[in-house]
C-alpha cells in the first residue's frame, strides 16, 4: 500500500494553525478534579442552568429523524421571522452561530482580505480568519474595554472588507453603543454585531437591517434557550447576503432535532425568558458578592457572565487551578490583555454560592 506524506498536502496556512482554544466536556472535566460528575460546577461554557424547554424536549423526541431536514428553513424562517418581527426574507438558521460566522468568512473573505476585530472578545472571529488566510487586524479595546473610532477609520484600506463586534461583549460585558455602530455601517464594511446574548440585555441592532444592507446580526439559541448541545443559531441580514449564505452553506445544516428544538423553544419562549429573568437577577446578585471581595474586580455585564479581575497574572491562574481542583470550572484565558482574569457563567443561585464558597476558600 502507498504511503503518501498527507502533511505536504495540507494548505500551506493550515499546516500549524492555532486551534480555538475549546472547553472540555463535564466528564472530562470531572475525571479531572478526581470527583464524580454530578458534584461539578460548570461555570466555564456561559450555559444556561435551567436547560432547555420541556417542550423542545419533547419535539426533537418526536422529531422525524429518518427524513431530512428542509434545506430552505421555511418553518424555522418563518417562526424567527415572528420572534423577530423581521421578514423572514432578512432570516437564515446555522448550526450555531459559530457556523454562521464561519459562513460569512467563506462568502467574503479571500486569503490576504482583511479583517477588523477587537481584542479581548470571542476568539471565534480571528480563529475563522487563520482558517480562511485573511489578514487579521486586531485592533486593541481601551482600558474600559470600548472601541476607538479613530483607529477604525485609520485601519481601514481597500483590503479592509468584514469588521465584527460582540455586543455585549464576550468576556467583558459592555454593549456596543448604538452610535458607535451606525459609524461602523457607515464605513462601508460588512459590519457583523454578534448578539449572542441579547436576551440578557434586551438591547439590539436589528431594527437598523432593511436600512443598512451591510449589517449582519447574529443570535443564538444556545445561550437563552438552553441549546448549547444541539447547535442552533440564526442571524439577521438584507435579503441579498441571505441568499448568498443559503447558496454556500451544506443543504441541511441545521438538523431535524435542531429545527423542532428552535421551534418548540420559540412557541415557549415566555418561559424560557422567565429563565432568562432568574438568570438576570442572579447576575446581580453574584456581581454585588463578588464586589465586596477583597482581591477581585468584577466587570459590569450584560451578558451571562461576569469577568473577574485580580490583581496580577499568577494569582487569577492559581484561582484558576484551585477552583478546579475543588470541581469548580470557570473559564481563562491566554491572552496578554485577560491573563489577570478569569470569566464565571451566571449559574442556579446554588451553583453561586458554590462558586463564591470556593472562590472565598482559595482567595488570600
Ligand atoms: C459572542 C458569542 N458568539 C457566538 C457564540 C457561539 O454561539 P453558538 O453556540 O450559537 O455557536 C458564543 C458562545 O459562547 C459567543 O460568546
Amino acid at each position: 500500500m502507498a504511503k503518501t506524506d498527507t502533511r505536504r498536502l495540507v494548505r500551506p496556512h493550515l499546516a500549524d494553525v492555532q486551534t480555538y482554544k475549546s472547553i472540555d466536556p463535564p466528564e472530562v472535566l470531572a475525571r479531572r478534579a478526581g470527583i464524580p460528575e454530578s458534584k461539578i460546577v460548570k461555570l466555564n461554557g456561559n450555559e444556561n442552568p435551567y436547560g432547555p424547554s420541556p417542550k423542545a424536549v419533547e419535539a426533537v423526541a418526536g422529531a422525524p429523524l429518518h427524513i431530512y431536514p428542509d434545506p430552505q428553513q421555511r418553518k424555522m424562517r418563518q417562526s424567527l421571522s415572528e420572534y423577530t418581527g423581521l421578514g423572514a426574507e432578512h432570516l437564515i438558521a446555522g448550526a450555531g452561530s459559530d457556523e454562521l460566522i464561519d459562513l460569512l468568512f467563506r462568502l467574503f473573505i479571500e486569503p490576504g482580505d482583511r479583517i477588523l476585530d477587537f481584542d479581548p472578545t470571542f476568539a471565534m472571529y480571528a480563529f475563522c480568519a487563520r482558517v480562511c488566510g485573511g489578514d487579521l487586524t486586531m485592533l486593541q479595546r481601551n482600558e474600559l474595554f470600548e472601541i476607538d473610532m479613530e483607529t477604525v477609520r485609520a485601519s481601514i484600506d481597500d483590503r479592509a472588507k468584514i469588521v465584527f463586534v460582540s455586543s455585549p461583549n464576550n468576556p467583558t460585558g459592555n454593549l456596543l453603543p448604538d452610535s458607535q455602530v451606525k459609524e461602523l455601517l457607515d464605513t462601508g464594511l460588512i459590519v457583523v454585531v454578534d448578539e449572542a446574548y441579547f436576551e440578557f440585555c434586551g438591547h439590539t441592532v436589528a431594527e437598523l437591517v432593511p436600512e443598512y444592507s451591510n449589517l449582519v446580526v447574529l443570535r443564538t439559541m444556545s445561550k437563552w434557550a438552553g441549546l448549547a448541545g444541539l447547535r442552533v443559531g440564526y442571524g439577521i441580514m438584507s435579503p441579498d447576503i441571505v441568499s448568498h449564505l443559503m447558496d454556500i452553506k451544506s443543504p441541511y445544516n441545521v438538523n431535524v432535532a435542531g429545527e423542532a428544538a428552535l421551534l418548540a423553544s420559540l412557541d415557549d419562549a415566555p418561559a424560557l425568558l422567565e429563565n432568562v429573568g432568574k438568570i438576570v437577577a442572579e447576575r446581580t446578585r453574584l456581581q454585588g458578592i463578588l464586589e465586596e471581595m477583597p482581591g477581585i474586580t468584577p466587570w459590569p455585564s450584560e451578558g451571562n457572565f461576569i469577568l473577574c479581575q485580580m490583581p496580577d497574572a499568577a494569582g487569577a491562574q492559581r484561582v484558576y487551578d484551585e477552583l478546579a481542583g475543588r470541581g469548580v470550572f470557570v473559564r481563562n484565558f491566554g491572552s496578554d490583555r485577560l491573563q489577570d482574569c478569569f470569566r464565571v457563567a451566571v449559574g442556579t443561585p446554588a451553583e453561586t454560592d458554590a462558586f463564591v464558597e470556593a472562590l472565598r476558600e482559595v482567595v488570600r
